[in-house]
C-alpha cells in the first residue's frame, strides 16, 4: 500500500517536472517571463521590497529574544534603517515609473524561518545571543548580494540616481553585517563558548 502511495507521488512529481522543462533540461519560462534586464530588474526590487518589509517584523522578535545590549542595540538601529531602506526602495520604484509591489522572496522567507528555528533550539542568553547573530549575519549576506546585483543592472540601464540609492543602501548592509561581527567577537562567542 505505501509502495503504491510512493509510486503515485513519484508519477506526479515527475510529470510536473517534464511540464516546466524541455527534454535538455532547460526550464521553460513563464508567460509573464522576464524578457529583459529591466523586467529582471523590477523583479527584483519586489523581491527586495518584501524582504524589507518582512525584516521589519523579525528584526524586533530577534531583539526581544536578545540579552547582550550590544545586540540589542545593533538589532535596533539596523531595524531604523531598514524602515528607510523601504522608503528608498519606494523611490528607486518611482524612478523605474513603477508602482511599489512586494513580491514573496522565498529566501528571505527562509532565512527568517531558519532563525525562528535557532530561537527555538537555543536557550534565553548569550548561546541564543550567538545564534542570532549567526542568522542575522546570513540575512545581511544575502541583502548585500542582492543589492549589489540590482545597484549593478540599475547602473547597466543608466538609471544613475537609483544606482546611488541602492549603493547606499548596499553600504548600510555591509556595515550591519560588519557591527555584527564585533558584537559576536567582543561580546557574545567567548561567553557562549565558556557555556559549553
Ligand atoms: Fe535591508
Ligand atoms: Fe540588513
Amino acid at each position: 500500500m505505501k509502495t503504491a502511495t510512493n509510486k503515485k507521488e513519484t508519477t506526479t512529481k515527475s510529470k510536473a517536472t517534464a511540464k516546466a522543462t524541455t527534454k535538455t533540461g532547460v526550464t521553460k519560462p513563464k508567460s509573464d517571463a522576464a524578457s529583459g534586464l529591466t523586467e529582471l530588474f523590477e523583479d527584483g526590487l519586489k523581491d527586495i521590497y518584501w524582504a524589507e518589509k518582512a525584516l521589519t517584523k523579525a528584526l524586533p522578535k530577534m531583539a526581544k529574544n536578545a540579552t547582550s545590549p550590544e545586540l540589542i542595540d545593533a538589532l535596533n538601529s539596523h531595524l531604523t534603517e531598514t524602515e528607510g531602506q523601504i522608503s528608498r526602495l519606494e523611490q528607486v520604484f518611482e524612478l523605474a515609473g513603477q508602482k511599489a509591489v512586494a513580491k514573496k522572496c522565498d529566501a528571505m522567507a527562509g532565512l527568517i524561518e531558519e532563525g525562528n528555528g535557532i530561537l527555538e533550539e537555543t536557550e534565553i542568553g548569550v548561546v541564543r545571543d550567538a545564534g542570532i547573530i549567526a542568522a542575522c549575519q546570513k540575512i545581511e549576506h544575502y541583502e548585500i548580494a542582492t543589492y549589489g546585483t540590482l545597484r549593478q543592472f540599475a547602473e547597466t540601464l543608466g538609471m544613475e540616481e537609483a544606482a546611488s540609492l541602492l549603493e547606499q543602501t548596499l553600504e548600510e548592509e555591509k556595515a550591519a553585517d560588519k557591527a555584527l561581527t564585533i558584537v559576536a567577537v567582543n561580546a557574545v562567542n567567548f561567553e557562549a563558548a565558556e557555556a559549553d
